[in-house]
């Protein structure tokens, strides 16, 4: 049996007839009258431009983004950050009811709780605790994927994967892909890919139909605030189809656009970049401090922009941090990261204010 992604979307999405916007009907970047869309004509000052819709999907960031991943624009779906495409794919494939999605606990919420919106199944597959590292159950996960009864369309696995901060060997990933290929589709969330010393799978992306790839401007580039993100898929049909009968009618704000392309300029990745190196050196240097503490069981290796600790007390800790004004995340009270918290890389500063907290707690 051979399952393609379109194979793998709800059924109705064939039918169904998307949203046509006002803005898909005409092309704003040229120079014409809109009188269509009830847009307000007059500029406000200091906000020119801001009295019209944005385009729906922007043809500049698309060219932006697909030079930034090295794919083509028709293999990209831009959303409202990594979150908008995770609400988008579960959209596109779960049936409430009746599919399953897989998820590798201990790791990012968003899959799960998409995944009981619609509401569908969740398999819980847990990652495999190794001394300071976790891997994924790949047997498991092919099996299930493979068992037909359990109606599973997505699989979702992180790299480097939140909590735990660690990367998945693309060895391991790339066997899941082609193992349940025909089965289910691998959504790899790549949100944190930039910190990674094993890099993203994005460049071997047309070698897996069943794959799609999560990327996003947060955390590398700075850009939490603005809500920037996208999905590749190499399958272009399908690309077509989410960005038809999928998206909000305006997903992407102009002011997100403006800052998204300036980001992408060399200047600002320059710059990104040097940030990146800076963090990654406050990271090893924060883990080795760390690794000295009595208080601190286990530091798990990372090859993001956090760290997962294993601690003595990590809920008083959390609340002795947060007298002093500094948030931390709490996972003890959580079934596979007990006792451990997540630490968020900050400039040198910030690290040696949590770093101190630990000594005086
Ligand atoms: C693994 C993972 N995926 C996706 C996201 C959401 O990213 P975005 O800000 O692009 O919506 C996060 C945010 O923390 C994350 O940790």
């Amino acid at each position: 049996m051979h399952k393609s992604i379109a194979d793998c979307l709800r059924t109705h999405y064939a039918e169904l007839q998307g949203y046509v916007s006002a803005g898909m009907e005409s092309d704003k970047t040229e120079e014409k009258l809109f009188m269509n869309a009830n847009e307000n004509p007059y500029e406000l000052p200091g906000l020119e431009g801001f009295n019209r819709y944005p385009e729906p999907q922007p043809k500049a960031l698309a060219k932006a983004y697909a030079d930034l991943y090295g794919v083509r624009t028709d293999q990209l779906v831009m959303t409202r950050g990594a979150d908008e495409a995770i609400v988008t794919i579960t959209k596109l494939f779960c049936e409430p009811q009746k599919d399953a999605v897989i998820i590798c606990p201990p790791t990012f919420g968003m899959y799960g709780v998409n995944a009981s919106a619609m509401p569908c199944g969740k398999i819980e597959i847990p990652l495999i605790k190794q001394e300071k590292t976790y891997a994924l159950d790949s047997e498991a996960i092919i099996a299930a994927a493979k068992d037909d009864s359990k109606n599973v369309k997505l699989i979702y696995i992180c790299t480097p994967n939140n909590p735990t901060a660690n990367s998945f060997d693309h060895a391991a990933i790339v066997n899941i892909i082609k193992n349940v290929e025909g089965h289910a589709i691998v959504i790899l969330d790549e949100t944190y890919a930039e910190f990674s010393k094993q890099g993203s799978l994005t460049p071997r992306l047309n070698e897996f139909p069943n794959l799609l790839i999560l990327r996003t401007l947060s955390k590398s580039y700075s850009m939490a605030g603005m809500r920037m993100g996208c999905f590749l898929c190499a399958d272009t049909d399908f690309v077509a189809l989410a960005k038809a009968k999928a998206l909000d009618a305006y997903p992407i704000p102009r002011a997100s656009v403006e800052a998204a392309l300036h980001v992408m300029s060399d200047e600002i990745r320059e710059h990104a970049q040097a940030n990146i190196d800076i963090l990654l050196t406050e990271r090893d240097r924060v883990a080795k401090e760390l690794e000295a503490m009595s208080q601190i069981r286990t530091v798990y290796e990372s090859d993001a922009n956090f760290i997962l600790v294993e601690m003595d007390n990590p809920a008083d800790f959390i609340e002795f941090a947060k007298s002093r004004n500094v948030i931390l995340r709490d996972f003890s009270k959580g079934e596979f990261t007990k006792d451990c918290i997540r630490i968020s890389i900050g400039t040198p500063e910030q690290n040696d204010i949590v770093l101190g907290l630990l000594k005086d707690f």
